[in-house]
């Protein structure tokens, strides 16, 4: 008898952010000769998180999964896979996600998860999507696919839950006053990836594009990201398209909705959570995809009433390359005319503005941005059962994927979590304090920790001895 379960997807979310962070807005604005405004609406950044001298991904990685399994009344021997999204890795060989089971063990005694397997997904910040994917397609294989186990049983023969664990964790790190400092975050988010999930069962369909770019990389033994800026985003954009391109193809080739007259994909999506390398990235997706949908419906007419007719494309008729696109005026003029239009506006602030509310006061977090959008929605209480979400993950270098599900009856049971509350109990550094941690300089912490794990020391052989302080 088969066991393949229908559903499978997440089933809850638990987030970890550092206790400091840096106002975007005062000190720091002033020192680097950047108007706020500029930080706040113009990147939509308000503060930064920033991690203490005794954390690093694997503590924020360990403290995310102890509060989704303490949250969920989870044992050790229910989890089967604990796979870690990252580009924060603190070892070039040994899997962070080892680390981060000594971690839990402190907690549940030593051994506990010598049964869960863990494994590091690197590809920039698509990294997490990539091993939700496989944590996914591990529970649906179910117990009779081979190398699939969603649901094993213990020694005695008796049935057990078993599920998989995805966390996304990353420091941002760039070079000191240069334009990605004011995008730099860290945290980490756990996902609960489980049959029969209350938030979001996942269609079974991803639109991937993957090309090689160098629009952001960290060579290895680098602390900071190589960036270029701007080039970045028009990767970014370009990925977008293509990976939702590739998901339009085939949500509709296998039937998962079917567009009425005059319908685009995207009226079939409820909200669309986007990467959110900083908050103004996601409304420049959101209208580059907007545009590109809506050009061949009834409603582009009122668009262009507002903001007038398109330029031609900038590459004839082959198309334009990413950097012509980049470099056309007259096509970044009407992009920005499309995204200031009515109709525009009107569906981003429904469809996706609310998504970067976390986002907009942790900064960056690379592969687990997008997954704050979903913890975002979560805590407005924007989730109801039947809604579709459509998801665009984004990884530089690059590739990129577009995927949706929906928000299932048992929405109603998640908690909405203590992320806020968490958030506004963090503590305000000085410009100072956050410069020599981001040098390496200071190694006593700013607020010593307490009932957290925390990195203890690294002994001559570079181990990494981390423990939970109580
Ligand atoms: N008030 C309000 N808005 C203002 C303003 C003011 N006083 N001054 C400027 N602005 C606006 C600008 O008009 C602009 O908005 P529009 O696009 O609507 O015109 C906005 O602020 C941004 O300003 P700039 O275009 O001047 O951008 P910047 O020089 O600050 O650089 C960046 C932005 C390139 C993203 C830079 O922060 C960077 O390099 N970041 C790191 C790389 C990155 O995040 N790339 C994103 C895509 S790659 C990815 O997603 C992977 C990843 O996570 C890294």
């Amino acid at each position: 008898m088969t066991n393949t379960p229908d559903k499978v997807g997440i089933d809850d979310i638990a987030v970890a952010v550092p206790r400091l962070f840096l106002s975007t807005t005062g000190e720091f604005a002033r020192a680097r000769g950047i108007e706020p405004a500029k930080l706040s609406r113009g990147i939509g950044v308000e503060k930064m998180a920033v991690p203490d001298a005794h954390e690093d991904a694997a503590t924020l990685a360990a403290s995310s999964t102890l509060d989704l399994m303490r949250n969920n009344d989870l044992l050790p021997e229910e989890v089967g896979r604990i796979y870690i999204g990252t580009e924060s890795g603190v070892d070039e060989a040994k899997a962070m996600g080892t680390y981060v089971i000594g971690m839990l063990e402190e907690v549940y005694g030593s051994g506990t998860f010598s049964e869960c397997s863990t494994v590091e997904f690197k590809s920039a910040c698509i990294g997490a999507t990539h091993a939700l994917e496989s944590v996914a397609c591990w529970l649906k294989a179910g117990e009779d696919g081979g190398w699939g186990e969603g649901s094993g049983s213990d020694v005695s023969g008796r049935r057990r839950r078993r599920v998989g664990i995805v966390v996304a964790t990353d420091v941002a790190r760039y070079e000191i006053g240069s334009p990605g400092e004011y995008t730099q975050g860290a945290g980490s988010v756990a996902l609960l990836v489980d049959r029969d999930p209350r938030i979001l069962a996942l269609d079974p369909v991803m639109g991937i594009y993957t090309r090689d770019e160098n629009d952001f990389f960290r060579p290895v033994g680098m602390k900071c990201a190589v960036v270029n800026g701007k080039y970045s985003n028009q990767c970014y954009l370009t990925a977008m398209d293509g990976a939702f391109g590739s998901y339009r193809k085939r949500a509709l080739s296998r039937g998962i909705f079917r567009l009425g007259d005059g319908e685009g994909v995207t009226d079939h999506l409820d909200n669309i959570i986007f990467h959110i390398p900083y908050p103004r990235m996601a409304e420049y997706a959101a209208a580059s995809l907007f545009r590109r949908e809506w050009r061949s419906l009834p409603r582009w007419r009122e668009v262009e009433e507002e903001i007038g007719t398109e330029p031609g494309d900038p590459g004839g008729e082959e198309g334009a390359t990413v950097e012509e696109k980049a470099e056309a005026k007259d096509e970044a003029d009407y992009q920005r005319r499309f995204s200031k239009s009515a109709k525009f506006q009107e569906a981003y602030g429904k469809k996706v503005k609310p998504s970067t509310l976390i986002s907009s006061v942790v900064g960056n977090i690379y592969t687990g941005s997008i997954y704050l959008g979903l913890a975002s929605l979560l805590v407005q209480g924007l989730l109801f059962p039947g809604k579709r979400i459509g998801l665009g993950s984004y990884g530089s270098g690059c590739s990129a994927a577009f995927f949706s599900g929906t928000v299932e009856e048992g929405i109603g049971s998640v908690a909405r979590g203590s992320v806020l509350k968490k958030l506004d109990e963090r503590v305000e550094i000085s410009l100072a304090d956050y410069e020599d941690l981001h040098r390496g300089d200071r190694l006593e912490s700013v607020i010593p920790p307490v009932g957290e794990f925390a990195l203890l020391q690294i002994d001559g052989d570079g181990y990494r001895r981390y423990g939970f302080v109580g």
